[in-house]
Formats: structure tokens, sequence, C-alpha cells
């Protein structure tokens, strides 16, 4: 015999299409130069997902790609375009626009480089440099280990990729690299899934015209620089490596 509606289980009340966690709520005012996505219920469950730790490895690539591209999606449309006519096949003019100037990736390794995909998915034979920021044991600022940039970089707007902005220190040396290559800081847009607002605030006061387009604020940091809630190791999750 087959369940009939009588027999299912009541569904839950299905909640509005917004948010339920709002991320305002742990950095208000956000700084002029940060954009979140919308805050949409179909956004928080996607994050709800890769947050989650019984996650399998496939979604957790699956979901955070998709998460990417919205985020790569809005980071273009900070770009600046200039007027551009075309004809259509009925033979009408449109008067619509083209973007201006190239672009290129910079992904901070080396969880940085599981963005690349979906920025690739965006941006069609998009070049992609790639940097290294470590710690160092001495000094524990960080530092520069390895770059590798498209060579005329300096006339490029950049996309710089790191999914988790913890304390900011790997971003701003990131920043600071790519500046002394010869590209303005009004031409860095960040990109960036999960930031936490004291590593954030960090990096808007050192570059305050620098476009950070991040998808969520978190709560905080923990003792041992985790973001909270976070969704753990990024770079572990991406490529189930320790
Ligand atoms: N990097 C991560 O992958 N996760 C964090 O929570 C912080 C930094």
């Amino acid at each position: 015999m087959s369940a009939t509606n009588a027999d299912a289980a009541p569904l839950a009340p299905p909640l509005p299409a917004k948010a339920v966690n709002d991320n305002r709520a742990h950095m208000n005012p956000l700084p002029p130069s940060v954009f979140t996505l919308p805050q949409t219920a179909q956004l928080e469950a996607l994050y709800t997902i890769i947050r989650s730790k019984e996650t399998s490895r496939g979604d957790f690539l699956f979901y955070s790609d998709r998460i990417i591209r919205l985020l790569v999606e809005e980071g273009l449309n900070h770009l600046p375009v200039v007027a551009r006519t075309i004809e259509t096949p009925t033979g009408a003019t449109y008067n619509g626009v083209g973007f201006q100037g190239k672009i290129c990736g910079v992904s901070i390794l080396r969880a940085g480089e599981a963005m690349e995909a979906g920025l690739r998915e965006v941006c069609r034979s998009v070049r992609i440099g790639k940097i290294l920021i470590q710690r160092d044991e001495d000094t524990a600022l960080p530092k520069l280990f390895y770059s590798k940039f498209p060579q005329d970089i300096a006339s490029r707007y950049v996309l710089l990729l790191d999914p988790m902005l913890a304390t900011g220190g790997s971003a701003m040396k990131a920043v600071e690299v790519i500046m002394e290559h010869g590209v303005p800081e009004e031409r860095i847009i960040f990109i960036n899934l999960i930031a936490a607002p004291e590593g954030l605030k960090a990096f808007c006061t050192r570059f305050p015209s620098l476009k950070v387009i991040t998808g969520w604020i978190d709560e905080g940091l923990n003792e041992k620089a985790y973001i909270i809630p976070g969704l753990g190791d990024f770079g572990e999750r991406s490529f189930e490596t320790v």
C-alpha cells in the first residue's frame, strides 16, 4: 500500500526567503569597501551544507563552488565598463556596455587554489597567479615564500582569492606583494567566503579603497585563530590532507 499524504509526517512550516542569521549583526556598520552577497535563505542553506562536519568532500566542493561563482559574479559587478554599440540579428542597434580592462586571479595558497575552478567557470581562460605566505617562526609575522604572477599583472584588475579571512595577516601581506608588482590598491578585489570581523576590520583599515566581496561575516575567532562558527580548515576539507 502506498503512503498517502495523510500518512506523511507533517512538514515543518516554511521559513521566509530571507536568511535566518543576519551577518550584519557581527559588523555594523560595514566598512564602505565591503560588499556581502544578499543574505537569502538559499545562500544560508549553501553555507549550512559546507559548514557541517558531516558533509562529504564531494558535496563540500560542489556547494562551496556554487558560492564562489556567486562571489566572482558579484566581484565582476565592480569592474568598470565602457559604452559598446552592437547590432542584433533583427538588424536593430543596441547601445550597451562592455568590460573595460583585463582581469587576472591571484590565489593565496593553499586554500585559495580551491577557488580557481569557480573563477574559471565564470571567466573562461582567465590567467591565474599564485602566492604562498606562511608565518615566519622567528618573527611570528606573515612571510612571503613564493609568488608567480602574469607578467603584465600591473595592467590588470586582480581578483584576489582566499576563502577564509581570519586575522587578515596573509591577505594583507598578499596585497602588499601584489602592489609591489605595480597594481594599485583600487584595482584589487578581494573575493572571500567567510570573514571574521577582526580580520575584516584590520584589512579594510589598511586598504580602505580595496573592495572586499564576502559571502558571510561570522562571529569571531577562537584561541587558535579559527573562524567561529566557520567551517574548519578550508584547505584540508578541499584537498583532504592534513
Ligand atoms: N583558515 C581556515 O581554513 N579556517 C579558519 O577558520 C581560519 C583560517
